[in-house]
């Protein structure tokens, strides 16, 4: 039985988020230069997105590029922006014939112009189309989100648009850059590490984590199908007893 077909078609995550994570230690086992890691993550990109396209998934996260990652040699976050500007160029079209549409989530004011362009012109090409919603974090973290929501929060209750009597869970999500999609119901990281790594903090309160040891670039469509089988088997209490819920 193919892995597609296991699946509870009733039972889909409408919101999946992904740490991309291994590239590094891909090319390292094929004796590569570490952008080639990148590079070759594009295809599983590509991989995931037809898959959670094809399967009805409405949202899916990207965690492509952290603030820390700004850190890292100054090279490879060269490399990282031109393969950006490139993985845009070339599948485009392929995404507005597979009706995806683009957002971007994270500081992206930092990135470089040309960059920032590309991005713009991508999302508003596929703007109108109504299937799965591709977002990509870049130059995103989770308290960056959380500190960019307060400093809006803050700067409407200075002005009178608020009271602080009208804080609470839904008002204060709607500052953040997630404030659009449902909270993520799975969060997938791949290659064996177990940690957030700063990605969306406030969101995934209640998601299910997923981890597999594949590296990003091996990470391919039957491999996301099988972390939303695991995520299906799973009984999500919200704090509730499992009797709660059966009754
Ligand atoms: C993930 O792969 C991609 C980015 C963080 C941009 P890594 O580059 O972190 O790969 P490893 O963790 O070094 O193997
Ligand atoms: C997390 O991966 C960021 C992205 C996948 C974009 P990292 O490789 O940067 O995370 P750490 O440093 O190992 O926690
Ligand atoms: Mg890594």
């Amino acid at each position: 039985m193919k892995t597609v077909d296991r699946l509870d078609r009733n039972n889909i995550p409408k919101h999946i988020a992904i740490i991309m994570d291994g590239n590094g230690r891909w090319a390292a086992k094929h004796g590569k230069p570490r952008v080639m890691g990148h590079e070759n993550g594009v295809e599983s990109v590509r991989a995931v997105v037809e898959g959670a396209g094809e399967i009805g998934v409405k949202h899916l996260t990207l965690y492509a590029f952290s603030t820390e990652n700004w850190d890292r040699p100054k090279a490879e976050v060269e490399a990282l922006m031109a393969l950006l500007v490139h993985a845009i160029e070339a599948e485009t079209q392929e995404l507005n014939k597979n009706n995806v549409r683009l957002s971007v989530i994270g500081c992206v004011d930092v990135m470089p112009e040309n960059v920032q362009a590309k991005l713009q012109g991508c999302v508003d090409a596929l703007q109108n189309n109504t299937g799965l919603n591709l977002v990509l974090a870049l130059s995103y973290s989770g308290r960056w989100d959380v500190l960019n929501a307060v400093k809006k929060l803050a700067g409407d209750l200075a002005n009178n648009k608020i009271t602080q009597e009208k804080i609470n869970n839904e008002l204060f999500q709607n500052y953040l850059s997630t404030a659009e999609l449902p909270d993520p119901e799975l969060m997938i990281r791949t290659s064996g590490e177990f940690r957030i790594s700063n990605f969306l903090l406030w969101q995934i309160a209640y998601s299910e984590l997923y981890f597999t040891n594949k590296l990003w670039p091996d990470f391919r469509k039957e491999d996301l199908f099988e972390a939303i089988i695991d995520y299906q088997n799973r009984e999500r209490r919200f704090g509730k007893t499992s009797e709660q819920l059966t009754s």
